[in-house]
This record gives C-alpha cells, structure tokens and sequence, in this order.
C-alpha cells in the first residue's frame, strides 16, 4: 500500500498522458503556451500501462484517471484505457479533459472501458471563452460534453474556475446549464499553479462567494459532510435535490487530511502532492530495467514523505516548478 506518515492511504492515480494542450486557460498557462516535454522523456504506451499495473497489482491503487494537460490529444489514449480495464483487480478508470475531440472518442473510450469523465467548462459565452481560453472552441466544449452523456459516462462531472472580472457573473448560469442536462457540477477555486505565476489571492473567487451568489437564485441544503470521504467536493443539493453541486475549496478549506491522491507525470516522476517540490523519478528506474517490486518500492518511499498540507497560507510557501498542465489534476 501506499501509506505516508500521516496514516493516509492514496488509492487514487493521477496519471498525466501528455502536458501539451489545444487550449491556453490563463489559469494554467501563458498564451504562447509552454516548452512541451521532449518527445523521449514522455512515457511511452507500453511503460505508462506497466506503472499502473504495478500501482494496481502490487500498491492497491483502485481509481486511475488520465490527465494532461490535455489526455484526448494522446494518440494511444483508447489503448492504454482498454489495457487499463484489463487489470486486476479492476479499476475505475476516468479522465479529466476539456471536452474537445471529445464527440469523437467518447464512444471508443466507453467502449474501451471508461466509466467517467471530468470536463473543465468555465463560461458559456463565446467571447469570454476565448479571451479565458486564448481559442474560439467553446461549442467543440460543448459538443464533446453532450457526447460523453450520450456515451454513458454518467454522471457526467463539469469543472469550473471562476476568476474576478473574468467569468465570475456565471455561476448561475453555468449552475442552470449542467442541471438542464443532467451534468454535475464543481466549482474549483484556483489554485497557484499557473507557469506565468500570475495567482494572486484577491484574485482568486473563493468557496463562500460563490455560495452566496448561487444561494441568491437557488435554495442549497449541504449534503451530509460524513458521505464525503476523501472527496474534494463539498457538495450541495439544489432546491430540494435530487440535483448537486459541489465547491472544491482548495485553497480557503483545504481538505489535505483526508488526501488518497497520488501522481505520475508524462515524463514518469511520482509527485505525492500537486504543490510537492521533490519528485521521485521512476522512469530512470524502469528503463534501467528495475523489477515490478522494485518500482513498486520507490513509489512506496516517494508517498511516504507526503507532507501534512500544501500550506499556501504558509509564509514559506513555494509555488511548485511544475505547472499544473505538467502535473495533471
Ligand atoms: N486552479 C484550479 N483549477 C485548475 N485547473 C487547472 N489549473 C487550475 C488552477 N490553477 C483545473 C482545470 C481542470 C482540472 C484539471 O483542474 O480547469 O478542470
Ligand atoms: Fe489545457 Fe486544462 Fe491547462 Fe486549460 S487548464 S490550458 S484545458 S491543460
């Protein structure tokens, strides 16, 4: 198992497929986009499934989700899926994307064996996309989320980032357009994990503002706190339910003690936090030929020393050198 000194057990991976991305939300990056990772330091298909496979048969890991930067832009991404699904004891298996290329590969990836989707939708106006997004690719957005529904990737889950002056009027609206269709929606509070740098706190829409903005048009009742687990989400029935919303409030009310997360970049390096400052490198490992055992016992010491919390209140706080786009949500 995967135990830290805390006594948290991660059982949920996060694996990034690829840091590059076909958007440029100014939350994650700068509109020039970023040096990519060179081509040989990227996992490769075969590589990428053994390490799950040694998390899975070997660390107990029981949820896998691909990220990115963007994962549908993996060429092998149905593949490693359908390989993903053939281990045992099985996983759930998920990703998070943002939604474009998604009309086209929810059906093979449903059919591949995956069970949900995250897709990252922050505004519905055409015009505030493309200056969050830095491209004009909202109703690819759209259409890929309609895709995953129809797919059977239910219930579909939408992520949300507000930022001040930016799309901050759209909670309600995005709130009334997942419920229409039946989405679950999250709002995450960002976080600083930009590679420009550019997070600031008065920047950041918190937890208790957007509340209070939906509590104006909707009646929320807090979804009993004990069903919560680890999830980061604290969620909320609408009018009565059955329909939810959540607020992942990482930042006001970090929710560190209860963490099972654990992390492989595309370049193969376990990180055992988001905001970790050291990595353990497993794809020097691998391709110097190292056991199933002996990679499962690098990934053992690299959790262990999983710090207590991201501290970002911390005055000695230090903004990870990774981008998120590197790292993978
Ligand atoms: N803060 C909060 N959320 C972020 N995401 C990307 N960067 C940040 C950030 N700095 C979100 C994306 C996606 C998920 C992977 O994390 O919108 O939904
Ligand atoms: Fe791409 Fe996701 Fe970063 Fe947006 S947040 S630029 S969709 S990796």
């Amino acid at each position: 198992m995967l135990v830290d000194t805390f006594g948290r057990t991660a059982t949920d991976l996060r694996v990034s497929l690829t840091d590059r991305c076909n958007l440029r939300c100014s939350y994650c990056m700068p509109p020039e986009g970023l040096e990519w990772l060179p081509k040989p330091e990227v996992l490769t298909d075969d590589e990428v499934v053994r390490l799950v496979r040694v998390a899975v048969e070997r660390l107990g890991v029981t949820e896998v989700r691909y990220t990115g930067g963007e994962p549908l832009l993996r060429r092998g991404l149905v593949d490693i899926v359908r390989r993903t699904a053939e281990l045992r004891p099985r996983p759930q298996i998920s990703i998070t994307t943002n939604g474009i290329g998604l009309d086209r590969l929810a059906v093979p990836l449903a059919e591949a064996g995956l069970d949900r989707v995250n897709v990252s939708l922050d505004t519905l106006d055409r015009a505030v996309f493309r200056r969050l997004a830095h491209r004009d690719r909202l109703d690819d957005v759209l259409k890929g989320l309609a895709a995953a529904a129809d797919a059977g990737l239910a219930p579909v889950k939408v992520n949300a980032v507000l930022m001040r002056g930016v799309n901050d009027h759209e909670a309600v609206p995005l709130l009334r357009y997942c419920l229409e269709r039946g989405y679950r929606l999250r709002f995450i509070e960002q976080m600083p994990l930009d590679a420009q740098h550019g997070w600031t706190r008065e920047g950041m829409v918190t937890a208790d503002e957007i509340l209070a903005r939906l509590g104006e048009e909707f009646t929320l009742t807090p979804e009993d706190p004990a069903a919560r687990g680890s999830a980061p989400a604290e969620t909320f029935l609408v009018d009565g339910g059955p329909a939810a919303v959540g607020v992942i409030a990482s930042v006001t009310r970090p929710f560190c003690g209860a963490c099972d997360r654990v992390r492989l970049t595309a370049d193969g390096q376990v990180r055992n936090c988001l905001f970790a400052t050291e990595e353990s490198d497993l794809r020097t490992a691998l391709r110097g030929g190292a056991s199933d055992e002996e990679l499962a016992e690098r990934w053992r010491a690299a959790v262990r020393t999983k710090r207590a919390g991201h501290g970002i209140d911390d005055p000695s706080f230090l903004q990870p050198a990774r981008p998120m786009s590197a790292i993978g949500g």
